[in-house]
């Protein structure tokens, strides 16, 4: 006779059929309540003084203004969320992509649940749980449909940490050399390090050079050209370049297979490193990947992704191994963020979001075919769940204007890219219905129509 597996202490505890009823419980109620939220509303007359200072304290604790006076209440429903002053909004940002299966996901709230229950509130480098094996599996599982190799992953907890991590790996590999490249316009992350890659003036004003960064413009015509002048000016000296395939703060510029191609293959001829920051991207083209999107795996050495996935990854080749002591941190993840990060990659494989006829791809399509009627504004741009477009000729304060009354009227929304301004949407697609994403462009198209 087999031996039983003993069964752990942790175990027992989660089946526990008290544990169970009790958690039944709550999900229940959650559903109840947050079947409440259902539908735009204007603040609570009663409770908008107090929110009024709340926020202001908050503008004073940071030293600086929050750009929607955004305070969640903890409390929403799909693609809707109910703010502390009472009023209930669309959120079509995301939490600039974050909150990818909506506000108050029954599932997400399940994993945050046997997290709490757990017995650290974050996992580290040292010392982590089972739940990081899982997420890495599954990470690695899906990666698989980039291409072959890319069979490992280093975690952590923000995006910019799983871009440094890149380029450490790189710039090991590549010693001495020093420099980067990258697209004009690209956003990249806001440590020290990136602040020099992304390229805005006002990120890095006062922020001393760190990194040389050579820019190649995201355009198909010329971007070779730039690259074979950089490679010829400074032979052997460039590390890496960073592929920011789709630019998300950029202005949802999408890029194509055909002229990044050509890019890819000069940086492996000239031996620097081909680097894929998908932060924004992933989950949100019509694959899971950009990369297999733009059918690039091939050419691609690292690839890092944040954002919705809750936990960040820096995904490389066998061949891109650091040596130790390069890569490590005190916190890998939140307990919570990894449960969550867990059931997101698994939902992401199964609900239905990918492919010609996926979700996304519908909803695109869908928001497209609106934009396209309205006279007042061109675009559309971006790709998958990343749509924008360029309202009152792209003016940088109207723009902004529009945005905030979109926000007053019931719909978060935000800007994108800065001569022209566009305005942006980041679909929750997890946790969005045909029938919100009906109600909201509603009130968009009658902000659009009013305002401009
Ligand atoms: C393309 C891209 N890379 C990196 C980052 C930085 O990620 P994080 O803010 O999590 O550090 C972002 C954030 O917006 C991004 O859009």
């Amino acid at each position: 006779m087999k031996n039983k597996k003993p069964t752990l202490i942790a175990e027992s505890f989660h089946e526990d059929p008290a544990v169970i009823e009790a958690k039944r419980i709550l999900l229940e109620r959650l559903s109840e309540h947050q079947a409440r939220v259902d539908g735009v509303r204007p603040p609570r007359g009663e409770l908008v003084e107090q929110y009024d200072e709340t926020i202001r304290e908050f503008s004073k604790a940071r030293a600086g203004n929050l750009y929607f006076p955004y305070l969640g209440s903890g409390m929403g429903n799909g693609s809707l969320v109910e703010l502390a002053d009472g009023s209930v909004k669309y959120d079509f940002i995301s939490g600039i992509g974050v909150h990818h299966f909506g506000h108050s996901h029954p599932k997400l709230i399940e994993a945050g649940i046997d997290a709490a229950l757990s017995d650290t509130v974050m996992q580290g480098n040292l010392q982590q749980n089972l739940g990081s094996v899982e997420f890495s599996r599954l990470l690695l599982d899906a990666a698989s449909d980039i291409g072959e190799g890319f069979d490992h992953c280093f975690l952590t907890s923000t995006g910019v940490m799983a871009g440094e991590n890149a380029l450490k790996i790189a710039f090991q590999k590549k010693a001495p050399a020093s420099r980067v490249l990258a697209f004009e316009h690209c956003f990249a992350g806001r440590t020290i390090a990136f602040s020099q890659i992304t390229d805005k003036a006002a990120y890095r004003e006062g922020v001393p050079l760190t990194l040389p960064v050579d820019y190649v413009p995201f355009d198909a015509e010329t971007a070779l050209e730039r690259l074979n002048e950089h490679i010829a000016r400074y032979p052997g000296q460039h590390a890496a370049m960073i592929f920011e395939l789709v630019q998300g703060e950029g202005g949802f510029h999408v890029g194509a297979e055909e002229w990044f191609r050509p890019l890819m293959e000069r940086c492996r001829e000239a031996n620097i490193a081909v680097l894929v920051d998908e932060v924004q991207t992933f989950s949100r083209t019509p694959s899971l990947f950009a990369t297999r999107h733009f059918n690039l795996g091939d050419l691609v050495d690292i690839i890092w992704i944040g954002k919705s996935s809750q936990v960040c990854a820096t995904l490389f080749r066998e061949d891109w191994a650091p040596r130790p002591g390069l890569l490590s941190q005190t916190f890998t993840a939140s307990s919570g963020a990894i449960a969550a990060g867990c059931v997101i990659l698994r939902e992401l494989q199964t609900g239905g979001f990918f492919g010609e006829d996926g979700r996304i791809a519908r909803w695109h399509q869908w928001l497209v075919e609106r934009l396209e009627k309205l006279d007042s504004v061109s675009g559309p741009f971006g790709i998958g769940a990343m749509v924008a477009f360029t309202p009152c000729g792209g003016d940088p304060a109207r723009v902004t204007a529009l945005v905030k009354r979109l926000f007053e009227k019931g719909v978060m929304c935000f800007v994108a890219g800065s001569h022209p301004m566009r305005i942006r949407f980041l679909l929750p697609i997890g946790g969005l219905t045909d029938a919100q994403l009906e109600a909201a462009w509603e009130i968009v198209e009658e902000t659009i129509r009013e305002e401009t």
